[in-house]
Order: C-alpha cells, then structure tokens, then sequence
C-alpha cells in the first residue's frame, strides 16, 4: 500500500473531520501518501482530489461538517459507474480507500472491493447510530448534545408559559437520537419508530402531570415515527388535550456544529486503525467500536445485517423519571 484515498460520503456527521486528520497523519507515520476525493463518491467517478499531507490537517479537529464535502450519491449503484471509479483511482494511482459514512457508503465500498478488488477500510459516521457491528458512530453524541441543548432552551419558554411544546429530531429510520435525548433531555414523552406509545396514553400521563402542576412539558418525536412527526403527533395530542402548544423541529442544526470529546475521540480510534490495517493488508473492514475499543468488523457483515436496534428501554425509562 503505498497511496490511499479516503472520502466522506452520505450525510455529514460532526466528528468527520477528525477522523480524516487521524487517518492522513497515522498515513505520514507509515510513510504511505494520502489523497482526499472530493465530495464522496462523485469526487472518486470523477478524479476529483486533493493531495494531503499531515499539516493540511490542522486545525480541523474541533470543526463540525466535513473539509472533503460530501454527497448521496446514486450513480455509484450502477456497477459501470463503479468501474469508471476504479479505473480513474487506479489512474491517480491509489490503491485502496478509507470509506468515512453510514451503510449505504459501505455498501457501494464493498460492491467496489467484490467486483474490483479495491482494498476498503470503511469508518462510520452518521448521526442516527444505526450500523451495525458498532456501539457508536461519529457524529451520533454531538448529535444528541445539541438536541439536549436546544431542549434545555426550549423548556426554559415552557416552564414560563406551561406552553407543551413537540421537539422533532432527526432519525428518518433510527429512534437512537430520540431515545438518547429524551432521557438525557428530561422529557415527558417520545415518539420513535422502534417503539410506540400510544397516543391516548401520552395524553393521560401528560393530564396526570399538569393536574399535579407540572408546567414544563417536552416531547420528543422522531422524524422518521410512524405517527408522522412532531407536527402530525402535535394535531392528534391538541385535538385531544386543551392545552396550548408548539412545535420545534430542530433537523440540520443536530447535523453541524463542534463534535464533542467523544466523537473526537472515536474518529481518533477509528480513522487510525482504518489507515493501520489498510497499511498492514487487511481490508473488506469496518471499524467499529465494542466495549469502548475499536475493532476490525467484516464489512459484508456490516451490509447483510440489519439496522442494530437502539435501547428501547429508554422509553420507559423516560416515562418513569417525567413526573
Ligand atoms: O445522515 C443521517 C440523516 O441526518 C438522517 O437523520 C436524516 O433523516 C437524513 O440524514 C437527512 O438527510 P438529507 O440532509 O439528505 O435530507
């Protein structure tokens, strides 16, 4: 291995940018030259690409977003797309990539090394903590700190006005945010796709609490709960309840920002074992973290599995502590 690529791909996750420095500068340690392809895969079809070295790394740990841009990018399913991809990395002369991004980037990443035999390191970052083979992926704790934040905001408004207020997050498939946040944010109730509380049953605990003079009242629904969103499960609960409300749908803002401690220190772990074992021949790879250490994961075993299912027993964990 002497000349890797690495991109991002699918959506940003606060937490990239400190994975790629991690993998340029364990690159410079093992003397093997670094390329970052521009905007995910369309940087990659295109040769689009810019050289790397350890100091163009700096000074890009503490920011959210990712410096190589990034992009969904549904040309890759077509396998001739693909063969141009690998025909224009081998031109740049890269002989294998470090793939930073959720399922649907592996995916495209192991049909890459099937097909071509393209060496892969794949590290996960999205927010929505929905792969499979890891406990953790970039983005998901500065995720879910800044919807707790926006939360404590909002409750502020609440307690004044004993206005309830419907908190949407993101998550179109995933409830991990939603869970994580409404326990850590106090709230009385949340709405996810993996787990359901009846709408009649929200209501009733939410009438026990204000009877109780309870005045602050969150309620964290997420974007991808059947119900509908935060403003589909507003109307059902208003039209049952006479009780003022609003709705936040905090969407994008839990996308950017500076990543936390923690996901600094994942991207760390992981862009640098991505880089290592691609350094020392082993690829088809994931790096996933399990008992807070980062391992080396079978990437078609990332792909066939399904979604990993958040700890649903936050959900009555937060009913239990509302109040
Ligand atoms: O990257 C994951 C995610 O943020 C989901 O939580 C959300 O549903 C989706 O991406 C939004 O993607 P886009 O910005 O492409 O609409």
């Amino acid at each position: 291995m002497k000349r890797i690529g690495i991109l991002t791909s699918g959506g940003d996750a606060p937490g990239m940018n400190a994975a790629i420095r991690a993998a340029v500068r364990t690159a410079t340690v093992h003397d093997v030259s670094i390329v970052g392809y521009l905007d995910g895969f369309s940087g990659l079809i295109e040769g689009k690409f810019q050289e790397l070295d350890d100091r163009s790394v700096g000074n890009i740990i503490q920011r959210g977003g990712t410096v190589l841009g990034t992009s969904r990018c549904p040309e890759f399913l077509d396998a001739e797309v693909r063969a141009k991809s690998v025909r224009q990395m081998r031109s740049d002369g890269v002989d294998g990539l470090v793939i930073i991004g959720g399922d649907g980037s592996f995916r495209g990443a192991l049909a890459l090394e099937a097909e071509h035999g393209v060496a892969i390191a794949g590290v996960p970052g999205t927010i929505d903590n929905d792969v499979w083979g890891t406990e953790e992926t970039i983005g998901f704790d500065t995720a879910v700190n800044t919807a707790v934040l926006a939360i404590d905001h909002v409750r502020d408004t609440s307690e004044s006005t004993g206005v309830m207020f419907f908190v949407e997050v993101m998550g179109r498939t995933s409830g991990a945010i939603a869970l994580h946040t409404a326990v850590a944010a106090g709230a009385a109730g949340m709405l996810v796709p993996e787990a359901h509380e009846q709408i009649e049953q929200l209501v009733e605990r939410l009438n026990h609490s204000i009877e109780r003079g309870k005045r602050s009242h969150i309620i964290v629904v997420a974007e991808g709960d059947e119900a509908g969103g935060a403003f589909a499960v507003a109307e059902k609960v208003g039209s049952i309840m006479n009780h003022p409300y609003r709705v936040v749908v905090l969407g994008h803002t839990q996308r950017g920002g500076q990543p936390t401690a923690r996901d600094r220190i994942v991207a760390g772990q992981s862009g640098a074992l991505a880089v290592r074992a691609l350094v020392e021949g082993r690829s088809g790879i994931m790096i996933g973290i399990q008992g807070g250490q980062p391992v080396e994961v079978a990437l078609k075993d990332v792909v066939a599995n399904v979604h990993p299912r958040p700890d649903t027993s936050l959900l009555s964990l937060a009913q239990e502590l509302a109040g």
